[in-house]
């Protein structure tokens, strides 16, 4: 049975859709899974821009205005991905009728695996999109306190629709004092957090090159991370083979992170828990 499962955060610009990009690429080209992923965010659409589909013959746009089939607006990348883009045009917003996609999603993709879908920030009406068509739900954030105030109002919302929460992918962590730990982030929200992904310049770098980073720097922490993430997501064990010289530089990258994080400034920390400062 397909899993409908959405990337969502309300706070943009935490890395939705890097990792609706990376995890459908890990799970596609480690793992051999079927997997499309849809560019939900119909105002400021990203996906297809950072997997290299710039002019698409027909977008999700086209598909919510039923002019074409699901079928029909399909790319495909070289990893395997499969992907629905969504259009750079302004004039493509209009008369769009997004009701029954997931339905449209579940009957076109029967025979597939996965299908994420990348969310747009914020909790409006676009957002509400991926909300209501998920079936499943992955929270991104960086460790930092506004997006994960955010989170907890998306996850009311999401448990007033009924859906399934997975948990919080930790991105962008750079081992820093200031920020929320993973145990403290867990607390606040009364979520797992199920993958930490290190702040890793070859994140910006595949951005710009158009290939997800699991395709270009498989080696590095970060696509390692998603790795893992993708194959605990479908219940695949993970073992990284590096040879000597990424175990060099690996560790170099984590003792410099070691060393951020002794530098860094002290900051009184969140009380978590029986506190006026409890999230939940
Ligand atoms: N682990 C990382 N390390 C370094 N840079 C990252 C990492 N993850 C994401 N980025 C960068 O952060 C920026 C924002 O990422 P992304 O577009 O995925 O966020 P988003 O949540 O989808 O944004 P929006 O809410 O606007 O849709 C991009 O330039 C991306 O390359
Ligand atoms: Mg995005």
């Amino acid at each position: 049975m397909v899993r409908v499962i959405g990337i969502v955060s309300a706070k943009g610009g935490v890395g939705k859709t890097t990792v609706t990009a990376n995890l459908g690429a890990a799970l596609a080209s480690k793992f051999g899974r079927n997997v499309v992923a849809v560019d939900c965010n119909l105002t400021t659409s990203h996906l297809g821009l950072y997997l290299g589909v710039y002019s698409p013959l027909y977008t999700l746009n086209n598909v919510l205005r039923n002019e074409v089939s699901l079928q029909q607006a399909i790319c495909e990348h070289a990893s395997g991905l499969k992907i629905i883009p969504a259009s750079l045009g302004i004039n493509d917003l209009y008369n769009i009728d997004t009701n029954n996609l997931r339905k449209k999603l579940k009957n076109t993709f029967s025979q597939m695996d996965v299908i994420l879908l990348d969310s747009s920030p914020g909790l409006g009406r676009e957002a509400l999109i991926t909300l209501q068509t998920s079936e499943e739900l992955i929270f991104v954030t960086t460790p930092h306190i506004a997006p994960i105030v955010d989170i907890t109002k998306t996850r009311q919302l999401a448990n007033q629709m009924h859906k399934k929460s997975i948990g919080i992918v930790l991105n962008r962590v750079k081992n820093q004092r200031y920020e929320l730990t993973a145990k403290e982030i867990e607390q606040l929200t009364n979520l797992p957090v199920i993958a930490k992904i290190p702040e890793d310049e070859n994140a910006l770098k595949s951005t710009n090159s158009k290939v997800p980073l699991v395709s270009m720097s498989p080696k590095c922490l970060a696509s390692r991370a998603f790795f893992k993430l993708a194959a605990d997501l479908v219940g695949e064990k993970y073992y990284p083979k590096l040879g000597l010289v990424d175990r060099i530089v690996n560790m170099f990258k984590r003792n410099t992170l070691k060393r951020n994080n002794r530098a860094g400034t002290h900051v009184p920390r969140f009380a978590v828990s029986g506190s006026s400062h409890t999230l939940r």
